[in-house]
């Protein structure tokens, strides 16, 4: 059990619901969660108070009602908006979506580390396709920031990345607020190789060229952000920050999991393949995001900068703004701590 589980002030509902998703494979209690999400009042009843809308915050020519995002991966598909929205966040980001759906790598390939805190997944992109995707964020309520996350189908070779790219951002330019660009997930094979060197920069200006005439054709700007691996060195990461200062990129994301095991060396899990995520991710995703930070400062980038990794409480959350960035987001955190989460960081990062 986790200090986050034992805290009285839990809504009673949600400890007993995560007391049940437990007992499941994490994949089976992930789709759960989230059908129970959809019950009438489940929402109302797990979910704390939250007074987000006294905090806005602008961000690429966007308001969004808190610092607080649900970080991509959790709601892949965009069936799940309206729910999810209802916690609170201040934004939410659905996909990663890929132009055809695909199956993702084979099952077991997410894992629990309760005692960290912690999963490790190799889901590979697994999703019903851009056409889907569109369809349900077209349907929404949620009057939150909505940013779509990009990727490439794995039969695409990299040579090819870009017209993946840019056939979702045809597709989900109108339904945006803005697109997320996810060069950095573990799980397609060679996809970190596009954030390096020449390769990165032709992506990034074949997407900053569709995101000029896609502006044109539908009136509409979409900012465009970068999703990095936290895995990338401090020559890497200035060289990443160069190529997007000298573009039209909206923000950076940093990061996504990480390929490293030393923190969870040891732990039964720890030799499976895929992206470690969650609380032993939260020192070095902090790391990055001080050096990406620094980076932005030195080339007077004014590009937004969303911290990600290892948001586990209220000061996790706080760090993330103290370290400079503009926006928070969560993944894992929010399996172990649920909604209360969501209020906690929402509070612990107004006024920054
Ligand atoms: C099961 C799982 C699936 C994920 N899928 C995606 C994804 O499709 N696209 C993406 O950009 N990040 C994905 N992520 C990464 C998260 O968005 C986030 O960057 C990472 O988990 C670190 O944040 P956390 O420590 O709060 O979980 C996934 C993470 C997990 C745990």
């Amino acid at each position: 059990m986790t200090s986050t589980t034992a805290d009285p002030s839990l809504p009673p509902l949600w400890r007993a619901l995560r007391a049940i998703l437990f007992q499941l494979d994490p994949e089976r209690a992930h789709d759960v969660a989230l059908k129970a999400l959809e019950w009438p009042g489940v929402t109302g009843a797990i979910s704390p108070r939250v007074h987000s809308a006294n905090d806005p915050v602008h961000c690429m020519g966007l308001e969004f009602a808190n610092r607080i995002g649900l970080a991509a991966g959790l709601d892949k598909n965009g069936d799940h908006i309206d729910a999810l929205g209802a916690l609170g966040f201040g934004h939410i980001e659905i996909g990663t979506v890929t132009p055809k759906a695909q199956a993702g790598n084979p099952k077991p390939r997410m894992f629990r580390l309760v005692d960290h805190e912690a999963l490790i997944n190799r889901m590979g992109f697994n999703n019903k396709g851009v056409a889907h995707l569109v369809r349900q964020a077209e349907s929404r309520q949620w009057g939150g920031v909505l940013g779509i996350n990009i990727g490439k189908n794995a039969s695409t070779p990299n040579e090819r990345a870009a017209d993946d790219y840019i056939a979702c951002l045809d597709a989900v330019w109108p339904v945006a607020d803005y697109v997320t660009v996810n060069i950095s997930s573990p799980n397609t094979a060679g996809l970190r190789d596009l954030q390096h060197g020449r390769v990165l920069r032709e992506l990034l200006d074949a997407i900053a060229n569709r995101a000029d005439a896609l502006s044109a054709q539908h009136s509409r700007e979409v900012p465009i952000m970068i999703k990095i691996a936290p895995d990338m060195d401090d020559e890497a990461l200035a060289d990443f920050i160069t190529a997007v200062a000298e573009r039209a990129i909206a923000g950076v994301i940093v990061g996504n999991t990480t390929q490293q095991r030393d923190v969870v060396a040891g732990h039964r899990f720890a030799a499976e393949a895929g992206g470690l995520s969650g609380k032993p991710l939260q020192a070095l995703a902090d790391t990055r995001l001080r050096a990406a930070r620094a980076c932005l400062d030195e080339r007077q980038s004014s590009a937004c900068l969303v911290g990600v990794g290892g948001v586990h409480n209220a000061s996790s959350a706080a760090a993330k703004c103290a370290l400079g960035a503009n926006l928070v987001q969560l993944y894992t955190g929010f399996i172990y701590g649920g909604p209360a989460l969501v209020r906690d960081a929402i509070e612990a990062t107004k006024n920054h």
